[in-house]
């Protein structure tokens, strides 16, 4: 049927219409909140490129932990900013560590949040990479033991997720392994499997105080210009064992989530990360977009790409618009 007996208008009349037929719908569940933990007390750090985001110690973490399950918001991600940093990165998988820390209060005065917690090393290596260095650049198998170290430190310290962000080979299943020698089978692996090179991150190491010292991370995160290559990276990290594929950034690569999304049943998700946030947070502020608009079209189209889960900074503000 054609014009004019079919005419698409009809059911675009109002918003109540329009609700009957959507297609795609985001809800406060889908949404994970990455959050930056600081040492210190009653401590709270704007990060100015991200404005509403803050590094916090781990007192006032906990209390923004609870306005964001106010807000039907069920999961975090946790940052860590070490008081020390050095060529190892020892404080990452120091079992009294900044993020150990921070994990053991949270489940011990907050009920039913899951924790995610990011498993990388360039926030506590002194050169800011993501892993060790041997003759200029990250050696990919020296680096898995600190990873499966770090991740059964996270476990351990309660963690029901954890998150590795360094894109080295083979580390799902070593960190599987690790976790489950130790009895830690329960403890889930989201992998950031398509994790591209992306100027994107800027903001992040800020917040993070994480930006390479030489080089940058093109020998370890995937090239922008591909996608099957994404396809392979998600396979390899599925058969290794990760519980949750990850494609990141998220609206500059819809056409992988999407990719992935067709090709896979694992649970996806999609990371908008720093970077996306403060350009809608700029341009908002200048009064060029409206923010709060582009905010949403931002996230239903993550969805509809095919993202069941959606990584973002914008967790908060977009959950009070879903409640309204
Ligand atoms: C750590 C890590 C980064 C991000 C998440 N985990 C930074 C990077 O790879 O340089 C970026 C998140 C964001 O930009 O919001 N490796």
């Amino acid at each position: 049927m054609y014009f004019p007996a079919y005419r698409p208008r009809r059911l675009r009349k109002n918003s109540a219409i329009r609700e009957l037929v959507t297609e795609t719908k985001l809800s406060a569940d889908d949404f994970v909140y990455p959050m930056f933990v600081m040492p210190g007390k009653n401590k709270r750090v704007a990060v100015k490129s991200m404005p509403g985001i803050y590094k916090q110690s781990i007192d006032n973490l906990i209390k923004e932990i609870r306005e964001v399950k106010k807000l039907g918001i069920k999961a975090i991600l946790l940052f860590g900013i070490p008081s020390h940093k050095d060529e190892r990165g020892t404080e990452g998988y120091d079992k009294d560590g900044i993020i150990q820390r921070a994990v053991r209060e949270i489940k011990k005065r907050v009920k039913d949040i899951i924790v995610i917690t990011d498993v990388c090393m360039c926030e506590y290596t002194s050169h800011g990479h993501c892993g060790i260095i041997k003759d200029g650049d990250v050696d990919n198998d020296e680096t898995l033991k600190y990873l499966a170290h770090m991740s059964l430190s996270h476990a351990e310290a309660g963690a029901d997720i954890v998150a590795p962000s360094d894109m080295m080979d083979g580390r799902v299943g070593v960190i599987r392994d690790e976790l489950d020698e130790n009895g830690h089978h329960d403890t889930a692996i989201m992998s950031y499997s398509a994790k591209y090179a992306s100027a994107f991150y800027g903001p992040f190491r800020e917040a993070a105080e994480s930006p390479p010292q030489f080089g940058d991370r093109r020998s370890y995160q995937m090239d922008p210009p591909n996608v099957r290559e994404a396809l392979r990276e998600i396979e390899l990290d599925i058969e290794e064992g990760a519980d949750i594929v990850m494609v990141k950034p998220a609206l500059p690569y819809l056409d992988v989530v999407r990719a992935v999304r067709e090709e896979f049943d694992h649970p996806v998700a999609a990371y908008q990360v720093s970077g996306e946030y403060s350009m809608v947070k700029a341009a908002g502020k200048l009064g060029w977009i409206d923010q709060e608009l582009v905010m949403m079209e931002t996230l239903i189209s993550i969805k509809r790409a095919g993202a069941d889960l959606i990584l973002t900074y914008f967790a908060k503000d977009a959950a009070k618009v879903l409640s309204r």
